[in-house]
Order: C-alpha cells, then structure tokens, then sequence
C-alpha cells in the first residue's frame, strides 16, 4: 500500500470542523483505492498566536516545505485585528513555498441550485488561475504624516529582490499607501501555466486586468499576456476589465474556459465564480508550486459566526481534499471523491443548511465516505 505524509493545518474558526470531513473522506479513498495517508497535524492559527505569539516560524515552513502537499482548512479570527494571522500565516505560506498559482475551479455541479437563472452545469464550468505570489499582495506600504519622511521597501523572492526607497514629503495630515508591483517573471509564468492548461481544455484564455486605470502594473501584464500568447497560436484570447469581467461571469459564464488574473481581482472574482457554482460552501482552490509543496484549502475564510456550531458546508474542503489527493498522483481517487460529492448533492438527503438542507458538517463527510465506498 502506498503510504503519503500529509501536514494539515485545521487554522481557525470553522477550520477544523471542516478539515476533519476532508481528512475522512480522503481517509475512505485510500481504503478503495490502495493508499493510506498518515496526518500531521499543525496547530498554527489564533489559539496557537494567541498562547504562544508565534505565527508560523522559519522552521515550520522549512520543515513544510520538504512534503509535497499540505491541507489547510481556514485562517482568521475576529479576536484579533485583521490581517495579522491572514498574513502572517497564509500569505506567508504560499509566498515561502512560491505557489505562484492559486488554481480555483469554478463549476456548477449537478444538482446544486445556481442563483443564475437557466445556467446548467454545461454552462458554468471554467477555471480561474489567479497569480498568487504579487501583485497588491506583495505587503508593502506605509502611512506617513505631514512633513518630510522616509521608507525602504523591500520585496525578498527566490525569484528575485527589489527594493523601494521612498522620500515622501507630504502636507497631508496623514497618508496610507499601498505599492503594487508585478514582475515579468512571475507574470509569464503564470500566463504560461493558463495557456498550458487551455491546452488541454477549451483552447480559450481570458485576461482580467484594469489597463484602462492602473496602466504601469496593468498595462505590463496585458504585454506580457500579449507575448505568451504569441507562443500559443491554437489557443483563443480575450480581454476583460475587472468591473466588465463580473458582470459577464453573471451574464454569459458560458463563454470561459481558463481565466488568468493578476492576485488581487483573482481573489474578488473568485468570490463571484463561487456564488455561480453554488456557495462560498461549494468552491475548493490550490495554492499551487508545480516543482514543489503545494497546499490546497477551501476559498471561502473562517466564518467565524458557524464556528463549532457543526453547520459549516464541508464540500468545498472535502473537494479541494480530492485535488490534493489529485497532486499526489491518486487520479482516481480524486474523481470518485468529485462523483461522490455530486452523488450525494444530487440524492439531496444530506446536506447543509446553506444548500437547503438541516444536516450537521459531520454527517456530509460520513455519507460521501459511504458513497465512496460504495461505489
Ligand atoms: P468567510 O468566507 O469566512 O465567510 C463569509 C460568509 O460565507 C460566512 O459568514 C457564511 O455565511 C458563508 N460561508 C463561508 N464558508 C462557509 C461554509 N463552509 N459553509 C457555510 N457557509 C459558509 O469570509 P469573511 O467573513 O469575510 O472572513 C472571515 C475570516 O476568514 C476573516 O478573518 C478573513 O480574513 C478570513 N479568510 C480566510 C481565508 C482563508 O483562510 N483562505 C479566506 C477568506 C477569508
Ligand atoms: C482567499 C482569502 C485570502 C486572500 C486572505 C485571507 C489573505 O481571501 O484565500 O481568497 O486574499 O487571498
Ligand atoms: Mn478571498
């Protein structure tokens, strides 16, 4: 029996509720399909900060770094102020492993009710790659106030260093700032992993961007998406603004196929691609490092409001689970825990109260195990 060590991070909120189905029903696809996954258990999130004041330290990630995958169920907590676990842990954690590829699918399952009227999955099926290492993401900034001042930004990359030295003279009480900044770099690469993977799909890539405002950051990554494209003759483009491209997701999901996004519209568009397939409760996603440790998660955040209360839809991590086992090499196990998934929304027996159901997080992980198992 093949046998995988797997670091999971239960995190905050409804996260450990949720990662405990997830790990059943990957346990209940190793018993049919062969393998046997031993969990490694990470305690970092609010409870840990709050005791220990510790986020998550170079050590960890170095020792994280050395597996393949890990499984993160949600970070954040309204105890303490925004930003300091979402960045100190999750942030850190996709930029020290370099997955530069947030991959999140955005398909409409049997059986779930769409809020889009008439759309059927036929419809509602298509990949955003959002770009998950720059961008307004990179976390440098400043507040400055009236008079002269000065800042060293710097962004520390395996990819690359770059370092902004700023004098700000300012008659503003106060100013905040924020520096966005893409590299050619880390824009080709994952432009280049969206056309590789049109490739097998619909040959069709759509481009999100705000060249029309933002033109210096922007205005880069349309070149850039422009030159990639080059590469790729059989594969079909279009353009999209931010503001445009939601509207269509709602008005024509049909169209897409593979969507690249810089990080900070992939993160807002996401939201929108999750609420077409369904629910925030329904929609996995992949941090993704193609030559190293890749960490998959639900995209929805802790809802702290559910926490402990088993009523958390449990699919979207059970789902990013069968990605996970996907990565690992254990295809078929990946598609029977997606055909199990949509077995069980489609019998309508057992589901949460977000999908109209009354049944608790934990039930969903045990009728999808015994759907796999059955099957
Ligand atoms: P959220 O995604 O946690 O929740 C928004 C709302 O969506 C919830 O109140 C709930 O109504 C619904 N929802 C989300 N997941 C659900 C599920 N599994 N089942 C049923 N309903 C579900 O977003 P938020 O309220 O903006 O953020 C809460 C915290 O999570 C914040 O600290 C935020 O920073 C963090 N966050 C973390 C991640 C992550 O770990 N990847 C992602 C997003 C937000
Ligand atoms: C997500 C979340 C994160 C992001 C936050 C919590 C840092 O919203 O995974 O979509 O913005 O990437
Ligand atoms: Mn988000």
């Amino acid at each position: 029996m093949t046998q995988y060590k797997v670091p999971v991070i239960p995190g905050d909120g409804i996260g450990p509720e949720i990662i405990d189905e997830g790990k059943k029903v990957i346990d209940a696809a190793g018993e049919v399909y062969g393998f046997y996954v031993e969990w490694i258990e990470y305690p970092h999130g609010a409870d840990h900060y709050l005791s220990t004041g510790e986020l998550i330290s170079e050590e960890s990630l170095k020792e994280l770094n050395t597996y393949d995958v890990i499984f993160l169920g949600s970070i954040g907590d309204p105890r303490i102020e925004p930003g300091v676990l979402e960045k100190g842990i999750l942030l850190s954690a996709r930029f020290y492993f370099d997955q530069y590829i947030n991959l999140r699918p955005v398909k409409l399952l049997e059986g779930v009710w769409c809020p889009l009227k008439n759309k059927t999955p036929e419809d509602i099926d298509f990949t955003v790659i959002r770009e998950n290492t720059e961008d307004f993401y990179i976390g440098i900034g400043g507040r400055a106030g009236k008079g002269e001042s000065k800042a060293v930004l710097e962004v520390a990359r395996s990819l690359y260093n770059v370092k902004f030295g700023l004098d700000i003279e300012s008659d503003s009480e106060e100013i905040g700032y924020q520096i966005g900044m893409i590299s050619k770099e880390g824009t080709q690469r994952v432009i280049r992993y969206a056309f590789d993977m049109s490739m097998q799909r619909g040959k069709h890539v759509s481009s999100v961007d705000k060249a029309n405002v933002l033109s210096d950051i922007y205005g880069f990554w349309r070149e850039e998406f422009n030159s990639i494209s080059s590469e790729y003759p059989d594969v079909t483009t279009d353009f999209n603004f931010v503001d445009a491209i939601t509207m269509w997701f709602v008005k024509n999901p049909e169209f897409f196929d593979v969507v690249v996004s810089p990080n900070m519209f992939g993160d807002i568009i996401t939201d929108l691609g999750a609420m077409v397939q369904g629910g925030l409760g329904l929609a996995p996603g992949g941090n993704i490092n193609p030559q190293g440790t890749s960490m998959f998660e639900p995209i929805h955040g802790s809802a702290p409001k559910y926490k402990g209360m088993n009523r958390a839809n449990p699919i979207a991590t059970i789902w990013a689970g069968a990605m996970l086992v996907e990565q690992l090499g254990e295809k078929e196990a990946g598609d029977a825990i997606v055909r199990a998934i949509e077995q069980d929304i489609k019998e309508a027996k057992v589901l949460t109260k977000d999908m109209g159901g009354s049944s608790g997080t934990s039930d969903i992980g045990d009728e999808i195990a015994r759907i796999i198992k059955e099957i």
